[in-house]
This record gives C-alpha cells, structure tokens and sequence, in this order.
C-alpha cells in the first residue's frame, strides 16, 4: 500500500475515485460541496433521492459523477459534524478503505482529511489515515494455502491537504504514520505467528534480519553458555523445561550523539507458556503464543524509529524461551539465583514473564539507560483491571510514566497508570528466598510490577503490562501491535522536546 500528499480541488482531480465525506442529516462536506458544484447539484440531487443519510460507517459509490474528472465518487457517512471523536474519524476511514478495497478502484483520492475532529489538527488525522488504513488491509494469511484475495486491491492512496502550505506537514505525518504501521504490522505477523514457528530462534532470527536492513542497527543474540556466564540463573531456569534453547537479543540503534544516553526496551519474548509444572488450564490455551507480543512490540518500535532515522540512541534488549512442563523445568518451591545476586523462590512457575525480565533488567545496566521501559504481557489481572482499551503502566519515575501516558493519548493507543506504592512491595515475602516471584491474588499487575521494581533501582524505569491489548480473542482472533504507536510516539516526542531545548539554549546564548 502506498501514500502520498497532494493539495487542489477535488473536481479536478483525474483519479479513479474521489472519497469526500457526508455528515448527517444529508450535508455535504467542504470538498463533496465542491463536486456539487461543479456538476450543477448532481449529488444534492443523490442525497435528496434518500440514498444517503450521512450515518457514519456507511458508504455510497457514484460513477461516471458529472462535471468531476475522476471516475468516481466515493460518498462517506461521517454522522453529526459536531464533536467528531478519535474513534469516530477512525471508523469513517475505515468504512472507506473497506468499500474502496472491495471495488476496483486501485487507486484513490481521499479528502476525509478535512473533518474536523476534536482536538486534533492536520498532522493526526493524516497519520491515522494512514495506520487505519494499514489496520484494514492487514491480513494473517502468510500460512493458508488459498488467500481470499481481493482481484483489484487498493494499491495507493492519495491524501489531501487543505493548502500547498500544508504539504510538507502532511509528508511528515504520512511518513511516520508509515513508519508505525510497518512497526505494527512486523509486531502482529510475529504475534500471529505459531509457537512451533515463531521460536525463540526464529525470534532472534527476525531481529538479526532486521540488523541486516538497518545501517544503524546492531543486534546480537546471546547463547545459552554467556548467559550462563552472565549468571541468568533466573532466565535460564524458565528455558530449562522447554527443549528449545533460549536466547537474549540485543539491538542497539545509534542515531544519537556517542554521549547521548540510550532509551532501553525490554520486551517478554515467551514463545509459549504453558504455565510450566504450574500448567495453565487448556481452554484458550492457544492464546500463549501470543505471550512474546512484548518482544514483538519492542521490535516494531525499533523498526519504526529506524524508518524514521530518529536522533536518538536506542536499544532493545528482549529475553525470550518457552514456559513449558518437563522434567527439567521449574517446579514450585524451587530457588534460583538472578543475574542481580537476589535469590528468588518460584511458588508459581506460571509467573515466568518476571523470572526472565528481571535478568534483563539487570543486564542493561550497562547501558548506563536515561529511560528504560519494559513491555510484558505479564499479568492476566491487568485484563481484569483494565479490560482491552488500555495498557497498564506503572514505574519508578514520575515523568517518564506522565509522558508514555500521553504518548498514548496523542497516538490513539491509550495506556492507564497503576499505582506503584511501597504498601503493596509488602504482598513479596518469602521464608526461604530474598523474594517470592508471586504477591497472592490480590492487585496481581502491581505486585508483578513491584517484584521487576527490586531490579530497577539504578534507572528510571516503567513497565507496560499489555496482556489486555496485545491481542484480541473470539472471531476477529489476531495480534493488534500494540503498544507500537505509542512507544514510537513517545520517541519521537523526546526527539521533539529535545529540538525545542537545543532551540531555546541556542537563543539563550545570544
Ligand atoms: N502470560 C501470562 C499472563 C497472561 C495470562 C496474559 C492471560 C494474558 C492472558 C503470565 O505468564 C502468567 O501466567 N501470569 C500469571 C501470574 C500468576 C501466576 C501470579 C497470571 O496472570 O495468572
Ligand atoms: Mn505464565
Ligand atoms: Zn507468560
């Protein structure tokens, strides 16, 4: 799929279909006014016959419209004019990606950039333009033998802006908007991907191919004996019962200055748990492989930093192996030693997403972090806590958690803060160990949070829980990408805020 920004009249535009929207009740937009006009009230005429109300989410097609130069017009239902929402704009492209895709048009000029939506300026609704778009024709068909595909797909879409002035606003929005949903798209097809495919191998596979395509992208995958070495003895305790081996890998993006210190990812890469001895029950058990969605994630964002070539340092670290039942695995009661030194009593070898981020979370100490931010689907409480809207944050740093919270309210992928309080480190004790690895049933996400917060101490850290918005089950069953949009805003944000301190110490040194 392929984008580009143009600005002129939608009558003049010599393009297999033009897409402009209609409010209710029977109102023309801007630009549907002005393909009104240029064909003497042919579409009032339409809207006035009753064949469109302007209810959002439906759609009419015009051929052969008069006095317009495309070969179509593409009417979207918009629904009341006013107080248009996020979500809202979002199903307005989407009930138009969907019917162009369905029709032959395989190309498209689309004006729905021009709806008010409220609170949201040009450079948003361009960028969601663009990732709704992506999210649409998206599909995980790389292992069915007959794909339904579509005989004339929608292969390009032009966006439109209001004015030649908004052009290079409109380039930039479409770039990153780019950039996320490649980031999205490579966390989903991994996240779809089976356990017996997706290994830990494959995984560091991909991160591995990704170094190859990216100049400034090193990545390194460590074996099995260095992290012995490292002493991962917690890590390596969950690998024990799985025959696949683990691995750790580390990618590390150089776009910043040599002195600039790296923002860190981590992400849970459990190709499978099983619950190990804990065995989880076998309804929905399938769902587990979708239990290395934080690695995905990490992997996207990298991907879509790189894409955008930010000025930053950034490195992805992501510990992954299989959470499986064997006679060499876990059992409960089990004491393993971290990479840190601290001992940690396993009561429940389900609880493994901690058992290997804490040796993670140790290692990239040496990266001397400025911000480290891990991402786990660790808890099935946090989809009790906050259902499949939010993610859930929590940390160690009170800016660093205020700003991945509203780089989730300004990239639509939304996350919501949990409260981290000493009270709560009170539910980790243990009568054999330095720490159990579970605090009982109560506030589970907090206590998993407060069990990585003991390996956090020498940076400013938050971790995500994303259990609840990793991926969706039933029907429409599949890896959503999140939180991708909203790590690769909140690297494009510190880029940004950067931008405006060198402006403002620039000027203070006249
Ligand atoms: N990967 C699971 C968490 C999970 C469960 C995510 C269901 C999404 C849906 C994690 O490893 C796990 O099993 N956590 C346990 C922790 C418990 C044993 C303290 C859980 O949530 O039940
Ligand atoms: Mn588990
Ligand atoms: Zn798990």
């Amino acid at each position: 799929m392929e984008f580009s920004i143009k600005s002129g009249s939608p009558e003049k535009q010599r393009s297999a279909c033009v897409v402009v929207g209609v409010f209710e009740p029977r109102r023309l937009s801007p630009a549907a006014e002005a393909l009104d006009k240029a064909s003497d009230g042919f579409l009032s005429t339409v809207l006035r016959r009753g064949d469109m109300e302007g209810k959002l989410g439906k759609t009419l097609l015009i051929h052969n419209p008069q006095g317009a130069m495309a070969d179509r017009v593409l009417l979207v239902g918009c629904g009341r004019e006013r107080d248009i929402s996020d979500q809202q704009y979002r199903e307005i492209i989407g009930s138009a990606v969907t019917r162009l895709d369905e029709t032959g048009t395989m190309e498209a000029t689309c004006y729905l950039t021009e709806i008010n939506v409220k609170g949201r300026d040009l450079h948003w609704k361009v960028r969601q333009t663009v990732e709704c778009s992506r999210e649409i024709l998206y599909r995980a068909d790389t292992l069915k033998t007959k794909k339904d595909d579509i005989r004339r797909p929608l292969r390009k879409l032009i966006l439109t802006v209001p004015r030649r002035s908004d052009l290079g606003n409109g380039e930039l929005a479409m770039r990153e908007g780019e950039a996320i949903a490649e980031g999205v798209s490579l966390a989903k097809d991994l996240g779809n991907l089976p356990g017996n495919i997706c290994t830990p191998a494959y995984l560091a596979k991909q991160a591995v191919s990704q170094g190859k395509k990216y100049n400034k992208l090193k990545v390194e995958i460590l074996q099995q004996a260095q992290l012995e070495k490292l002493g991962m003895g917690s890590f390596l305790s969950v690998a024990k019962g799985s025959r696949e081996a683990p691995h750790l890998i580390i990618a590390e993006y150089k776009g910043g200055t040599s002195k600039q210190k790296p923002v860190v990812l981590v992400g849970k890469g459990i190709t499978f748990d099983a619950g190990g001895i804990s065995i989880k029950p076998s309804a929905a058990m399938d769902e587990m492989k979708y239990d290395m969605c934080g690695a995905a994630t990490v992997l996207g964002a990298l991907t879509a930093c790189c894409e955008l070539e930010l000025p930053i340092n950034l490195v992805a670290v992501i510990p992954t192996c299989e959470n499986l039942p064997d006679g060499a695995a876990n059992k409960p009661g089990d004491i393993v030693t971290s990479m840190s030194g601290k001992t940690i009593e396993v009561l429940n070898t389900d609880a493994e997403g901690r058992l290997i981020l804490c040796d993670a979370l140790t290692y990239i100490e040496r990266f001397s972090p400025d911000a480290v931010i891990d991402v786990a689907t660790l808890t099935g409480a946090c989809v009790i806590a906050l259902g499949r809207h939010a993610s859930g944050v929590l940390g160690n740093h009170p800016p660093l958690v205020h700003d991945l919270l509203n780089a989730g309210k300004s990239s639509g992928d939304r996350a919501w803060e949990l409260p981290l309080w000493d009270e709560y480190q009170d539910q980790l004790k243990s009568n054999f160990a330095d720490i159990p690895n579970i605090g009982g049933r109560e506030g589970g996400t907090i206590t998993a949070a407060c069990f990585l917060s003991r390996f956090t101490k020498k940076y400013h850290w938050a971790h995500m829980d994303i259990a609840g918005t990793a991926w969706i089950s039933g029907e429409k069953k599949g890896a959503t990408g999140r939180p991708v949009p909203l790590l690769t805003q909140y690297l494009i944000d510190r880029c940004e805020s950067k931008d405006k301190t060198r402006g403002k110490s620039a000027k203070s040194k006249k």
